[in-house]
């Protein structure tokens, strides 16, 4: 029986949409807002997704307690209140739109969990606005 259990995180963070191999006007058009050569901040909602078998001895797919305490060392503690542009480095040299930092978010989490499990992350970067990232 595969099962999917999910933990909500939440940080906040700004960013700045820009692509320097484009020209001002260009990144104006395609960033709009999110270009602001200032920052701007979101609240960004995470919902982190297992998936696997569920242990015949304890019942469980993952100690809830252990995914929670993952996700507060891979993620939060390194992306809330940060600046994604100058202060996390995997954003040194990729645009820290929602897509990539799903995609970040995902990669830092993956290693530490078991092989047997499926991970997924979802990101709201606003309350309508949101993406979803499997690792394919
Ligand atoms: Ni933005």
């Amino acid at each position: 029986m595969k099962i999917t259990v999910s933990r909500k995180a939440h940080f906040n963070a700004a960013h700045r949409l820009h692509n320097p191999l484009l020209s001002s006007e260009e990144n104006l058009d395609t960033f709009g807002k999110c270009n602001n050569p200032y920052y701007h901040g979101h609240n960004y909602e995470l919902i982190v997704s297992v998936t696997g078998e569920v242990d015949v001895k304890t019942g469980y797919l993952i100690d809830m307690k252990v995914l929670s305490d993952l996700i507060k060392r891979k993620v939060e503690d390194h992306l809330d209140h940060k600046n994604l542009n100058e202060q996390v480095e995997e954003f040194k040299e990729l645009n820290p739109t929602a897509e990539h930092i799903a995609f970040v978010i995902w990669n830092r989490l993956k290693p530490e969990l078991g092989h047997h499990l499926e991970l997924s992350v979802t990101l709201y970067e606003t309350p309508r606005n949101f993406v979803e990232y499997h690792g394919l």
